[in-house]
């Protein structure tokens, strides 16, 4: 990730909080049974985001072009869902318990891979780009197994936070015409068609709805989104956000 800057972790509810750092939150988030957690990608999670990727879309991305995202485009945003381990040991415990060939490892792992964690299983992921004058979402994709669960409504609302934080006031995406359980999902937040991009996608040359959610910096959209967060919470529980803006 090329940004630097603040570390904000909170649960859904209240979305303001922030903690002095990422490890401290994500310890504050287990304590309180946060099971959910939506946070930047890291290198590391790249070989899962990709097998994600090629089970979701027609044509996939060349190899490496999640690194160049993560490392040079200085406008790109991306955000994995996770499912964060309860049980057992934290990371760091158990690190410490480990043999010291062990803990080389694991520390090595750490420092070349960043954030991402051994046990957490990538579930999702958003791609955002972030130009001076809106938000473009690039891709979301959940796997097949996990779809229906709440995770692509995680993954958006953490896009729309991330994009809100950065003083976008538009958020626009390009969706095929025959993806109707995505438009419904884009909906469900208040994006519109606001165009068509006829023969858009290379592998069948089938056209793009061009969506739009306007008002994104507007107080209306801010306390819609805070409802759907409370709705979220309510029917499935308590996840996290943990983003860098
Ligand atoms: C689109 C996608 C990310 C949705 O992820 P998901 O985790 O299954 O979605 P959620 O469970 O969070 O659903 C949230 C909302 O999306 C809509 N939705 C999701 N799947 C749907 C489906 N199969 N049929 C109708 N609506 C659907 C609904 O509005 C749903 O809200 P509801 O549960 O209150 O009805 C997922 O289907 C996916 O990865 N598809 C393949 C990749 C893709 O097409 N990406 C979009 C490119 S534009």
């Amino acid at each position: 990730m090329t940004s630097a800057g603040a570390t904000g972790a909170s649960r859904l509810a209240p979305l303001a909080q922030g903690w002095p750092c990422a490890r401290m939150a994500l310890r504050a988030m287990k304590a309180i049974g946060v099971r959910r957690l939506v946070r930047p990608m890291a290198p590391a999670d790249i070989p899962q985001v990709e097998e994600i990727e090629r089970e979701a879309f027609p044509s996939s991305w060349p190899p490496s072009a999640f690194q160049h995202e993560l490392h040079h485009n200085r406008i790109a945003r991306y955000l994995v869902a996770v499912e964060m381990p309860q049980e057992g040991p934290a990371p760091e415990e158990a690190t410490a318990a480990a043999p010291p060939l062990g803990r080389v490892l694991g520390g090595l792992r750490r420092a070349l891979g960043g954030a991402a964690q051994a046990e957490e299983r990538v579930l999702g992921y958003l791609g955002l780009w972030l130009p001076a004058d809106e938000a473009h979402i690039i891709a979301i994709a959940v796997r097949a197994s996990h779809r229906r669960q709440g995770l692509g409504e995680l993954l958006l609302l953490g896009g729309l936070e991330l994009a809100r934080r950065h003083g976008r006031a538009l958020a626009t995406l390009e969706c095929r015409v025959s993806n109707l359980p995505a438009q419904a999902l884009y909906e469900k937040y208040g994006f519109r068609r606001v165009g068509v991009r006829p023969r858009y996608y290379s592998d069948n040359l089938e056209d793009a709805y061009v969506m739009a959610l306007e008002g994104l910096d507007s107080p209306a959209v801010a306390r819609r989104l805070e409802e759907l967060k409370a709705l979220y919470r309510s029917r499935w529980g308590e996840a996290g956000l943990q983003l860098v803006v």
